[in-house]
């Protein structure tokens, strides 16, 4: 066996002994090397299923965290090949001592350790989903009704719980992927924001969870929603979340970091891309609803057409056809654009975001600007809400 090896070997002996004997803590596993470009980090802390006690692995990807509980033994099986391999960095900590395992760039480990330092976790139950909105969110959460007096999610309000939380969890990715400024506040805007809950969401991820001051500005065409958001903003101490009436197309903003727009009916998503392109915001974030726009446009290959006469494939086309041709767009105008389900098709049909981030290099190169008019014309779309207001000539 190679000194290289031997190392390797050491920390997996330390690993193993740790969770045999209980004095596991935590392993953190980073410097990714693996085939999945996403996966950033794989964490592993140990926990109690039905009373037995269990490894609970989560692979932290740019956008999400899987995670999968496993009986110990599995766990160190599972985990050995990835150490030294898919990870170059693995950090062991137990009660009596932290062993750090370290590849350099030409992948020779090096094995040093230092002290404890981390009070072992409690697994005596099995712990509810670590959630980035703390306590301090209730008070909003009860008012708007998500939650109830104690806390506890109200009947009929679990989705819309999941999906808040896991729009925090996004958001928190994908804020620390975009160029946003560190010098002065983010200026952040939630257009078609209805009863507020991801603006209040939003606005407690940065300024409370992340402590990065950001003024937070719902807009919403109901003056209704939107007086209830601000005295509910106003009696919850939220200085810097405001709500204002009017149209997504109406807003204008001096400075805009990251524009959301989750919901917005039909062409209201391509007003609100538009706006955040207009603004350069560093990061855009929507999830469109309602493509109805090119329906009537869309001429698909003849073979389809059997397919398309089930409306609810027809549907799915347009969504897809208005989409793709949004991510497209943005890939043109300069942004690095990820297409993924949001939540679970389970809990909302409602379920494609599309995010991007603007990219430091190259914008409205002919490559891109090609990638564009070919999709239309495949399609046979003469025009669209986004490229319009782009300024972007589908070319037919
Ligand atoms: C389906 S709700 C989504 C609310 C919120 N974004 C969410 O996902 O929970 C859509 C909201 O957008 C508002 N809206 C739709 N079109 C709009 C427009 N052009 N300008 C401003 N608000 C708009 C509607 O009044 C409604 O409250």
């Amino acid at each position: 066996m190679t000194d290289e090896a031997i190392l390797r070997e050491q920390f997996l002996a330390q690993l193993g002994a740790s969770v045999r004997d209980g004095s596991f803590v935590r392993l953190t596993l980073g410097k990714p090397r693996g085939a999945d470009a996403t996966l950033r980090n794989l964490f592993a802390r140990p926990v109690e299923v039905r009373g037995a006690p269990h490894l609970s692995l989560v692979w932290r990807h740019e956008r999400q965290d899987i995670t999968k509980n496993f009986p110990p033994e599995d766990a160190l099986t599972t985990l050995a090949p990835l150490i030294g391999a898919d990870f170059h960095s693995a950090h062991l900590f137990t009660t009596t001592r932290l062993a750090q395992l370290e590849y350099n760039k030409k992948g020779e480990p090096r094995l040093t350790y230092g002290p404890a330092g981390e009070e072992k976790p409690d697994p005596a139950h099995d712990r509810p989903k670590q959630r980035l909105l703390t306590g301090e969110s209730q008070p909003w959460l009860q008012a708007l009704g998500v939650t109830t007096s104690t806390g506890s999610v109200r009947e009929g309000m679990a989705d819309k719980h999941r999906q808040i939380h896991k729009f925090v969890e996004i958001l928190s990715h994908l804020a620390a992927d975009a160029a946003l400024p560190s010098h002065r506040p983010l200026e952040i805007a939630d257009m078609g924001c209805g009863k507020g809950y991801l603006t209040f969401a939003t606005s407690d991820y940065f300024n409370l969870v992340a402590a990065r001051a950001a003024h937070v500005r719902g807009i919403e065409a109901r003056p209704e929603l939107v007086e209830l958001c601000n005295r509910l903003a106003r009696e919850t101490g939220r200085a810097r979340l405001s709500f204002l009436p009017g149209t997504i197309e109406s807003a204008a903003f001096a400075t805009l970091d990251v524009l959301i727009a989750l919901h917005a009916c039909d062409t209201a998503t391509d007003d609100a891309i538009a706006k955040g392109v207009q603004a350069g915001a560093a990061l855009i974030v929507v999830a469109p609803c309602c493509q109805k726009e090119l329906r009537a446009q869309l001429h698909p290959a003849p073979v389809l057409a059997p397919a398309l006469a089930h409306g609810i494939f027809a549907e799915r086309h347009a969504e897809f056809a208005t989409d793709a041709l949004r991510a497209l767009l943005l890939e043109w105008a300069g942004y690095d654009t990820k297409v993924f389900e949001f939540i679970s098709t389970e809990h909302t049909a409602k379920n494609i975001m599309i995010a991007a981030t603007k990219r430091a290099g190259p914008a409205r190169t002919e490559a891109d600007a090609r990638k564009v008019r070919e999709l239309a014309a495949f399609y046979g779309v003469k025009t669209q809400a986004l490229a319009r207001q782009l300024y972007f000539d589908l070319g037919q």
